[in-house]
Protein backbone atom coordinates (compact mmCIF):
# COMPACT_ATOMS: atom_id res chain seq x y z
CA UNK A 1 0.00 0.00 0.00
CA UNK A 2 2.60 2.47 0.78
CA UNK A 3 4.55 1.48 -2.25
CA UNK A 4 1.27 2.76 -4.42
CA UNK A 5 0.69 5.53 -1.88
CA UNK A 6 4.18 7.03 -3.11
CA UNK A 7 3.80 6.08 -6.94
CA UNK A 8 0.05 8.00 -6.99
CA UNK A 9 1.37 10.92 -5.06
CA UNK A 10 3.97 11.21 -7.47
CA UNK A 11 1.62 10.97 -10.12
CA UNK A 12 -0.98 13.76 -8.52
CA UNK A 13 1.64 16.23 -8.39
CA UNK A 14 2.12 15.81 -12.03
CA UNK A 15 -1.42 16.58 -12.85
CA UNK A 16 -2.62 19.18 -9.95
CA UNK A 17 -2.11 22.70 -11.64
CA UNK A 18 0.64 24.50 -9.81
CA UNK A 19 0.08 26.97 -7.69
CA UNK A 20 1.29 29.88 -9.21
CA UNK A 21 -0.82 32.86 -11.31
CA UNK A 22 -3.65 34.86 -10.23
CA UNK A 23 -6.09 31.80 -9.27
CA UNK A 24 -2.78 29.86 -7.16
CA UNK A 25 -5.27 30.14 -4.41
CA UNK A 26 -7.37 27.59 -5.92
CA UNK A 27 -4.41 25.24 -7.36
CA UNK A 28 -3.00 25.88 -3.16
CA UNK A 29 -6.61 24.30 -2.05
CA UNK A 30 -6.45 21.41 -4.80
CA UNK A 31 -3.45 20.29 -3.42
CA UNK A 32 -3.94 20.83 -0.03
CA UNK A 33 -7.33 18.32 0.10
CA UNK A 34 -5.49 15.94 -2.31
CA UNK A 35 -1.47 15.81 -1.32
CA UNK A 36 -1.90 15.49 2.76
CA UNK A 37 -1.95 12.06 3.91
CA UNK A 38 -5.08 9.90 3.35
CA UNK A 39 -5.33 5.54 2.78
CA UNK A 40 -5.27 5.65 -1.02
CA UNK A 41 -7.30 2.68 -0.74
CA UNK A 42 -8.96 3.78 -4.16
CA UNK A 43 -5.56 4.34 -6.04
CA UNK A 44 -3.95 0.63 -4.86
CA UNK A 45 -7.19 -1.02 -5.93
CA UNK A 46 -6.92 0.45 -9.54
CA UNK A 47 -3.29 -0.76 -9.21
CA UNK A 48 -3.98 -4.12 -8.20
CA UNK A 49 -6.67 -4.40 -10.64
CA UNK A 50 -4.70 -3.36 -13.42
CA UNK A 51 -1.87 -5.51 -12.42
CA UNK A 52 -4.17 -8.53 -13.23
CA UNK A 53 -4.23 -7.70 -16.92
CA UNK A 54 -0.59 -6.36 -18.06
CA UNK A 55 -1.71 -2.36 -18.02
CA UNK A 56 0.65 0.21 -18.68
CA UNK A 57 1.84 1.42 -15.61
CA UNK A 58 1.38 5.51 -16.95
CA UNK A 59 -2.60 4.15 -17.47
CA UNK A 60 -3.00 2.76 -14.28
CA UNK A 61 -1.35 5.62 -12.30
CA UNK A 62 -3.32 8.30 -14.06
CA UNK A 63 -6.49 6.64 -13.71
CA UNK A 64 -5.50 5.78 -9.84
CA UNK A 65 -4.80 9.78 -9.33
CA UNK A 66 -8.14 10.93 -10.96
CA UNK A 67 -9.98 8.47 -9.04
CA UNK A 68 -8.18 9.60 -6.13
CA UNK A 69 -8.95 13.18 -7.26
CA UNK A 70 -12.74 12.60 -7.11
CA UNK A 71 -12.48 10.96 -3.29
CA UNK A 72 -11.03 13.61 -2.00
CA UNK A 73 -13.33 16.65 -3.83
CA UNK A 74 -16.18 14.08 -1.60
CA UNK A 75 -14.58 14.24 1.05
CA UNK A 76 -14.47 18.02 0.66
CA UNK A 77 -17.71 18.67 0.15
CA UNK A 78 -18.47 16.24 3.05
CA UNK A 79 -16.95 18.00 5.41
CA UNK A 80 -18.45 21.22 4.68
CA UNK A 81 -21.03 22.58 7.34
CA UNK A 82 -24.13 22.17 5.45
CA UNK A 83 -22.99 18.60 5.53
CA UNK A 84 -21.04 16.97 8.37
CA UNK A 85 -19.73 19.95 9.52
CA UNK A 86 -16.56 18.53 10.37
CA UNK A 87 -13.01 20.21 11.47
CA UNK A 88 -10.86 17.70 11.17
CA UNK A 89 -9.13 15.42 8.05
CA UNK A 90 -6.31 13.61 7.55
CA UNK A 91 -4.84 14.77 10.52
CA UNK A 92 -5.17 18.42 9.59
CA UNK A 93 -8.13 21.29 9.58
CA UNK A 94 -10.46 20.23 6.98
CA UNK A 95 -9.81 23.11 3.60
CA UNK A 96 -13.15 24.83 4.22
CA UNK A 97 -11.00 25.27 8.01
CA UNK A 98 -7.80 26.12 6.71
CA UNK A 99 -9.24 28.46 4.13
CA UNK A 100 -12.92 29.15 3.76
CA UNK A 101 -15.97 27.41 2.43
CA UNK A 102 -15.98 29.16 -0.86
CA UNK A 103 -12.87 27.96 -1.37
CA UNK A 104 -13.76 24.56 -0.53
CA UNK A 105 -16.51 24.29 -3.04
CA UNK A 106 -14.51 25.49 -5.55
CA UNK A 107 -11.44 23.46 -4.64
CA UNK A 108 -13.94 20.47 -4.45
CA UNK A 109 -15.38 21.25 -8.26
CA UNK A 110 -11.61 21.58 -9.49
CA UNK A 111 -11.16 18.40 -8.48
CA UNK A 112 -14.09 16.64 -9.48
CA UNK A 113 -13.29 18.47 -13.18
CA UNK A 114 -9.81 17.64 -13.32
CA UNK A 115 -10.52 13.77 -12.78
CA UNK A 116 -12.33 13.46 -15.92
CA UNK A 117 -10.15 15.65 -17.82
CA UNK A 118 -7.42 13.05 -17.04
CA UNK A 119 -9.77 10.11 -18.02
CA UNK A 120 -10.53 11.62 -21.11
CA UNK A 121 -6.84 12.38 -22.04
CA UNK A 122 -4.91 10.03 -25.09
CA UNK A 123 -2.13 10.13 -22.41
CA UNK A 124 -4.38 7.61 -20.28
CA UNK A 125 -5.15 5.28 -22.79
CA UNK A 126 -4.53 4.98 -26.63
CA UNK A 127 -8.03 3.75 -27.18
CA UNK A 128 -10.72 6.07 -27.22
CA UNK A 129 -13.09 3.52 -26.50
CA UNK A 130 -11.48 2.96 -23.57
CA UNK A 131 -11.36 6.46 -22.14
CA UNK A 132 -14.75 6.63 -22.91
CA UNK A 133 -15.78 3.57 -20.85
CA UNK A 134 -13.30 5.08 -17.99
CA UNK A 135 -15.36 8.18 -17.83
CA UNK A 136 -18.70 6.88 -17.95
CA UNK A 137 -18.00 4.08 -15.59
CA UNK A 138 -16.79 7.14 -13.25
CA UNK A 139 -19.83 9.14 -14.26
CA UNK A 140 -22.51 6.22 -13.64
CA UNK A 141 -20.26 5.40 -10.22
CA UNK A 142 -19.67 9.11 -8.92
CA UNK A 143 -23.30 10.98 -10.01
CA UNK A 144 -26.97 10.97 -8.68
CA UNK A 145 -27.08 7.33 -9.35
CA UNK A 146 -24.37 6.66 -6.76
CA UNK A 147 -22.10 8.10 -4.50
CA UNK A 148 -23.78 11.61 -4.88
CA UNK A 149 -26.99 9.96 -4.41
CA UNK A 150 -26.25 8.26 -1.93
CA UNK A 151 -24.75 11.62 -0.29
CA UNK A 152 -28.11 12.57 -0.39
CA UNK A 153 -29.76 9.76 1.26
CA UNK A 154 -27.14 10.02 3.97
CA UNK A 155 -28.11 13.39 4.94
CA UNK A 156 -31.74 12.28 4.70
CA UNK A 157 -31.18 9.00 7.10
CA UNK A 158 -30.52 11.92 9.88
CA UNK A 159 -34.58 12.33 10.20
CA UNK A 160 -35.34 8.72 8.90
CA UNK A 161 -36.03 5.08 10.49
CA UNK A 162 -33.80 3.08 7.88
CA UNK A 163 -34.18 -0.62 7.87
CA UNK A 164 -31.04 -2.98 7.02
CA UNK A 165 -32.31 -3.20 3.56
CA UNK A 166 -32.47 0.52 3.26
CA UNK A 167 -29.09 1.11 4.67
CA UNK A 168 -27.20 -1.20 2.54
CA UNK A 169 -28.43 0.41 -0.90
CA UNK A 170 -27.51 3.75 1.05
CA UNK A 171 -23.60 2.38 1.96
CA UNK A 172 -23.93 0.96 -1.73
CA UNK A 173 -24.11 4.62 -3.89
CA UNK A 174 -22.09 6.28 -0.89
CA UNK A 175 -19.45 4.65 -0.88
CA UNK A 176 -19.71 1.56 -2.80
CA UNK A 177 -19.80 2.49 -6.42
CA UNK A 178 -16.83 4.52 -6.61
CA UNK A 179 -14.90 1.63 -4.40
CA UNK A 180 -16.31 -0.97 -7.82
CA UNK A 181 -14.93 1.59 -10.22
CA UNK A 182 -11.75 1.58 -8.61
CA UNK A 183 -11.78 -2.32 -8.86
CA UNK A 184 -13.29 -2.67 -12.51
CA UNK A 185 -10.77 0.47 -14.01
CA UNK A 186 -7.92 -2.43 -14.28
CA UNK A 187 -10.73 -4.42 -16.00
CA UNK A 188 -11.33 -1.62 -18.44
CA UNK A 189 -7.89 -0.52 -18.91
CA UNK A 190 -6.89 -4.34 -19.87
CA UNK A 191 -9.81 -4.92 -22.16
CA UNK A 192 -10.65 -7.87 -19.63
CA UNK A 193 -13.12 -10.16 -20.21
CA UNK A 194 -16.75 -10.14 -19.06
CA UNK A 195 -16.22 -12.71 -16.66
CA UNK A 196 -13.60 -11.28 -15.01
CA UNK A 197 -15.33 -7.68 -14.83
CA UNK A 198 -18.08 -9.53 -13.07
CA UNK A 199 -16.08 -11.37 -10.34
CA UNK A 200 -14.04 -7.71 -9.76
CA UNK A 201 -17.61 -6.25 -9.59
CA UNK A 202 -18.97 -8.62 -6.99
CA UNK A 203 -15.59 -8.71 -4.83
CA UNK A 204 -15.50 -4.58 -4.27
CA UNK A 205 -19.57 -4.99 -3.75
CA UNK A 206 -19.20 -6.85 -0.15
CA UNK A 207 -15.54 -5.26 0.22
CA UNK A 208 -17.28 -1.88 -0.11
CA UNK A 209 -20.00 -2.82 2.56
CA UNK A 210 -17.29 -4.24 4.58
CA UNK A 211 -14.83 -0.97 4.58
CA UNK A 212 -18.55 1.76 4.86
CA UNK A 213 -19.44 -0.91 8.01
CA UNK A 214 -15.56 -0.20 9.53
CA UNK A 215 -16.21 3.44 8.78
CA UNK A 216 -19.26 3.80 10.61
CA UNK A 217 -17.68 1.44 13.52
CA UNK A 218 -14.26 3.90 13.55
CA UNK A 219 -17.14 6.60 14.06
CA UNK A 220 -18.22 5.35 17.20
CA UNK A 221 -14.99 3.40 18.48
CA UNK A 222 -12.18 5.16 17.21
CA UNK A 223 -10.41 8.00 18.51
CA UNK A 224 -9.40 11.10 16.84
CA UNK A 225 -6.29 11.36 17.08
CA UNK A 226 -5.81 7.88 15.39
CA UNK A 227 -8.88 7.76 12.92
CA UNK A 228 -7.09 11.61 11.91
CA UNK A 229 -10.71 12.90 11.29
CA UNK A 230 -14.17 14.32 13.21
CA UNK A 231 -15.30 11.05 15.21
CA UNK A 232 -18.51 10.65 16.58
CA UNK A 233 -20.73 12.83 14.19
CA UNK A 234 -22.91 10.61 12.96
CA UNK A 235 -24.48 9.69 16.68
CA UNK A 236 -24.72 13.58 16.87
CA UNK A 237 -26.66 13.72 13.54
CA UNK A 238 -28.91 10.71 14.96
CA UNK A 239 -27.85 9.21 11.47
CA UNK A 240 -28.49 6.01 10.67
CA UNK A 241 -25.68 3.72 10.37
CA UNK A 242 -25.16 0.12 10.20
CA UNK A 243 -23.86 0.14 13.63
CA UNK A 244 -27.08 2.34 14.85
CA UNK A 245 -29.32 -0.48 13.04
CA UNK A 246 -27.08 -3.82 14.23
CA UNK A 247 -24.65 -2.71 17.05
CA UNK A 248 -21.22 -2.71 17.69
CA UNK A 249 -21.01 -6.30 17.77
CA UNK A 250 -22.85 -7.43 15.37
CA UNK A 251 -21.73 -4.55 12.38
CA UNK A 252 -18.44 -5.95 13.28
CA UNK A 253 -19.28 -9.76 12.43
CA UNK A 254 -21.00 -8.54 9.31
CA UNK A 255 -18.20 -6.70 8.48
CA UNK A 256 -15.60 -9.75 8.99
CA UNK A 257 -17.87 -11.98 7.19
CA UNK A 258 -18.54 -9.67 4.04
CA UNK A 259 -14.84 -9.67 3.63
CA UNK A 260 -14.19 -13.20 4.03
CA UNK A 261 -16.71 -13.42 0.84
CA UNK A 262 -15.38 -10.90 -0.98
CA UNK A 263 -11.85 -12.57 -0.97
CA UNK A 264 -13.88 -16.23 -2.13
CA UNK A 265 -15.27 -13.67 -5.49
CA UNK A 266 -11.46 -13.61 -6.45
CA UNK A 267 -11.33 -17.07 -6.71
CA UNK A 268 -11.12 -16.55 -10.76
CA UNK A 269 -7.56 -15.33 -10.14
CA UNK A 270 -4.32 -16.98 -9.01
CA UNK A 271 -2.16 -15.99 -6.79
CA UNK A 272 -1.80 -12.12 -8.70
CA UNK A 273 -4.63 -11.70 -7.08
CA UNK A 274 -3.28 -11.81 -3.62
CA UNK A 275 -2.82 -8.48 -2.87
CA UNK A 276 -6.49 -7.48 -3.24
CA UNK A 277 -7.67 -10.55 -1.30
CA UNK A 278 -5.32 -8.93 1.42
CA UNK A 279 -6.65 -5.56 0.97
CA UNK A 280 -10.23 -7.53 2.51
CA UNK A 281 -8.22 -8.16 5.90
CA UNK A 282 -7.45 -4.85 5.84
CA UNK A 283 -10.75 -2.86 5.27
CA UNK A 284 -11.70 -4.67 8.40
CA UNK A 285 -8.89 -4.65 10.75
CA UNK A 286 -7.44 -0.87 10.01
CA UNK A 287 -7.91 1.70 12.64
CA UNK A 288 -7.91 4.48 10.22
C1 LIG B 1 -13.48 8.02 4.00
O1 LIG B 1 -12.73 7.30 3.08
C2 LIG B 1 -14.77 8.40 3.40
C3 LIG B 1 -15.69 7.31 3.12
C4 LIG B 1 -16.03 6.99 1.90
C5 LIG B 1 -16.28 6.59 4.23
P1 LIG B 1 -11.28 6.76 3.43
O2 LIG B 1 -11.33 6.04 4.75
O3 LIG B 1 -10.76 5.98 2.28
O4 LIG B 1 -10.46 8.10 3.63
P2 LIG B 1 -8.95 8.46 3.31
O5 LIG B 1 -8.86 8.66 1.83
O6 LIG B 1 -8.07 7.34 3.77
O7 LIG B 1 -8.70 9.73 4.06
C1 LIG C 1 -18.65 10.18 3.24
O1 LIG C 1 -19.11 9.34 4.24
C2 LIG C 1 -18.67 9.43 1.98
C3 LIG C 1 -18.37 10.30 0.84
C4 LIG C 1 -18.92 10.09 -0.29
C5 LIG C 1 -17.45 11.43 1.00
P1 LIG C 1 -18.79 9.78 5.73
O2 LIG C 1 -19.38 11.10 6.05
O3 LIG C 1 -19.12 8.63 6.62
O4 LIG C 1 -17.20 9.91 5.63
P2 LIG C 1 -16.29 10.40 6.83
O5 LIG C 1 -16.59 9.49 7.99
O6 LIG C 1 -16.64 11.83 7.08
O7 LIG C 1 -14.90 10.20 6.29
MG1 LIG D 1 -21.04 12.16 5.38
MG1 LIG E 1 -18.38 12.79 6.96
MG1 LIG F 1 -18.01 8.11 8.37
Amino acid sequence: MSEAAAAVNTMLDRLLPAAIGPEHRLAEAMRYATMGGGKRIRPFLVLSSASLFEVAQESALRVAAAVEMLHCYSLVHDDLPAMDDSDLRRGRPTLHREFDEATAILAGDGLLTLAFEVLADPDTHGDAQVRAQLALSLARAAGANGMVGGQMLDLEAEDLELDIGAITRLQRLKTGEIIAFSCEAGAILGRASETARQALHAYAHDLGLAFQITDDLLDVEGSEATVGKSIGRDQAAGKATFVSILGVERARAQAELLAQQAVRHLDFFDEKADLLRGMAGFVVARRR
